[in-house]
């Protein structure tokens, strides 16, 4: 498809300068200005926008993308006001080892970041962007993270030629003209810079997923900046999310210690809320690795047996937390919208998310059904006789069968969180809600029980670091293997590992000082499999057992029996109603393999040794205790 528009029009580079950006009369920073006419001068789009984050704006980009062949609309009467997108395959996922965090020194990016002097990095990233956005628009998408003028919020202002990536930010953030408000004339805002990297030729035919093959994403966490070149798709290019909230803001958080004496978390965590029937109301935030069940969880609906209990949904991804003055952590969800996995999803395992996704919503690489509907593995579960594969080829169960899979399986939605039926009423307020408690989980074949409650704040803080997952397809590379993810951050964490499990630490041990009570800190694992590889756990609205457990657990109801590593409910403390699940079932997701064990250990020590450097006493202390108990 080749309708860029513009493309017909034949005309010099434009120089842009600080006078000619067009800029409109409500942006009155200088700063912004300045900035978009430096980055502009270098990647010399051929027009600038200043987006304003209006309804009539979302339908022109959305129009203007269907003539592009980027989006095609699909059938409004099965699926009102939404679109399909098929990105190159070539760009699918988060790019890892494209990703690189750049302090001045490498130590403080630590070993588990992909480091270049930042210096040597700006100089190949003006390279790459010289020129970059010739022939395409600049689009100036200002947005804030978290409610407008919230405390715990930020500013940020990205700089795309992917209008891709426009509609996707307003959805996903609160963007628009109020930003401008907020910013003012001196406001501090995250300056975020995104290409895809594929200039435009005069009168060349445009493709409908530009992209490069090269791809760099790139932070300078001591100025705040993001810089993103060569990748259309999610985390790569939607630079509010993983870039800005978790490893710019990570960073933030660590260094506003300095200026409050405690600093804030900016974690890979969903937020929901949790009532039970008697109406007492608890806020929990969980972190599991990409593609572990954190949109799952957050919108989980009470299986039977527990009637009267509900949960509702603040944050699917991201939470920022900070202490407020009454000692509690207050959270926030700094995103407005859910970028999900769709594989797995459907009435069943999810119903709230296939409800949100009834209108309104944007999919990337799904497949598309003959009468205009889309359809992902899991879905139903037959498959149509029929589709359209995410790379545009014709598809049947036969191709199914054989291993072609009809949707990438990082396929994704996007959509707006207010379309959610369990949103939560405080889930856009501006103090937002104190958190009784922290899970952990990752996806642990073996080894890993059902669910732990760590002994006390130190031991919680070793369980979420030695935390270990089978990597998914959401990220580019090897998938199924374990490697260690702590606090489901290992992606996402913008400086020294070790000096972020310190930050939790001394965030603990200053809250304790006040005499705060700390949230309680849980280990869970849905995934256990039999020698079948089968999950031996039904999950999804079952977890409402562990759920219901913890909540019981902080109101110092519910029984547990105490284990090498913490606190687990035994099979009679758990509520069985509604559910067929033996006591034989529940053995082989909750027994402890001591040799399987002293592996773990050993693997937990080689991520402590790489971490060597700065990694604080008090979790080696732990190892040691854990180890010295195991062996007892
Ligand atoms: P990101 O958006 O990548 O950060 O991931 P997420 O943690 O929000 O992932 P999501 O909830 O979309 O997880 C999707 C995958 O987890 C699908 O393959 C689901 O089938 C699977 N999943 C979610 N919850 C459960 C569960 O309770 N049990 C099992 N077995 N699988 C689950
Ligand atoms: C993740 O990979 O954890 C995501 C999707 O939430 S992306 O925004 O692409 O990073
Ligand atoms: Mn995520």
């Amino acid at each position: 498809m080749n309708a860029q528009s513009a493309a017909s029009v034949v005309s010099p580079t434009p120089v842009w300068n600080a006078a000619n950006l067009g800029a409109p009369a409500h942006v009155c920073h200088r700063g912004v200005i300045e900035w978009v006419a430096s980055i502009a001068a270098l990647a010399q789009p051929e027009r600038i926008v200043w987006c304003d984050g209006s309804d009539e704006e979302y339908r022109r980009l959305c129009d203007q993308m269907v003539a592009a062949g980027t989006l095609r609309p699909l059938n409004p009467e099965k699926r009102p006001g939404s679109y399909l997108a098929w990105s190159d395959p070539s760009d699918v996922a988060r790019v890892e080892d494209r990703t690189f965090v750049c302090p001045a020194r490498g130590e403080d990016a630590g070993p588990t970041n992909n480091w270049v002097d930042p210096r040597e990095m700006r100089t190949t990233m003006r390279g790459l962007f010289q020129g970059a956005m010739r022939g395409r628009t600049l689009y100036v998408v200002p947005f804030s993270m978290g409610p407008l003028g919230s405390p715990i919020a930020h500013l940020g202002i990205e700089l795309t030629d992917s209008p891709y990536v426009v509609v996707s930010m307003r959805t996903m953030t609160r963007m628009g003209r109020l930003v401008y408000d907020l910013l003012g004339e001196l406001g501090a805002y995250v300056p975020c810079v995104h290409t895809v990297g594929a200039p435009l030729a005069p009168g060349v035919a445009d493709v409908a997923w530009p992209c490069n093959p090269a791809k760099y994403i790139v932070h300078y966490p001591e100025t705040r900046e993001i810089w993103s070149f060569g990748s259309g798709y999610g985390g790569n290019a939607l630079l509010g999310k993983k870039c800005f909230a978790l490893r710019i803001a990570s960073t933030m958080g660590r260094q506003d210690v300095a200026a409050d004496g405690e600093g804030w978390l900016a974690e890979h965590m969903l937020i929901l809320g949790v009532t039970s029937p008697e109406g007492r109301k608890y806020h929990i935030a969980a972190a599991f690795p990409s593609a572990c069940g954190k949109t799952n969880f957050a919108m989980l609906i009470p299986p039977q047996g527990f009637e009267g209990w509900r949960v509702t949904t603040i944050g699917d991804d991201i939470a920022w937390i900070k202490p407020s003055p009454d000692g509690r952590l207050r959270a926030i969800n700094p995103e407005a919208g859910y970028f999900g996995v769709a594989p797995g999803t459907n009435t069943r395992t999810n119903p709230n998310c296939m409800a949100s996704l009834r209108e309104n919503t944007i999919f990337t690489n799904v497949a598309l059904t003959d009468d205009g509907d889309v359809w992902w593995e899991g879905m139903t579960d037959t498959p149509p006789d029929h589709l359209i594969d995410w790379q545009g080829r014709d598809w049947s169960p036969a191709d199914g069968k054989a291993g072609r899979k009809a949707a990438h399986p990082n396929a994704r939605f996007t959509v707006a969180a207010t379309q959610n039926p369990a949103i939560d009423p405080a889930w856009d307020s501006v103090e937002g809600v104190a958190i009784d408690a922290f899970i952990f989980g990752g996806r642990r074949s073996s080894t890993v029980p059902l669910v732990t409650e760590a002994r006390n704040w130190v031991e919680g803080v070793y369980m979420a670091a030695t935390m270990g997952s089978e990597t998914t397809a959401a990220a580019m590379g090897q998938q199924g293997v374990v490697r260690r993810d702590p606090f489901a951050m290992l992606p996402f964490c913008g400086y020294n590992m070790a000096d972020y499990f310190r930050h939790w630490l001394e965030l603990g041990g200053k809250l304790a000082a006040r005499g705060s009570v700390l949230p309680r800190i849980y280990c869970v694992n849905w995934f256990r499999t039999d020698e079948n590889g089968r999950f031996v756990w039904p999950g999804f609205g079952e977890n409402m057992r562990v759920l219901r457990w913890i909540v019981e657990r902080l109101e110092g109801r519910a029984e547990g029996g105490e284990h090498v590593f913490g606190i687990s409910p035994r099979y009679r403390d758990l509520h069985w109603s509604g559910l067929v699940f033996p006591e034989e079932q529940f053995a082989r997701i909750t027994s402890i393999d001591l040799a399987a064990w002293r592996e773990e250990f050993r693997l937990h020590g080689e991520l402590f040794d790489s971490l060597a450097q700065r990694m604080p006493a008090e979790l080696l202390a732990v190892k040691r205790d854990l180890e010295h108990k195991l062996a007892a």
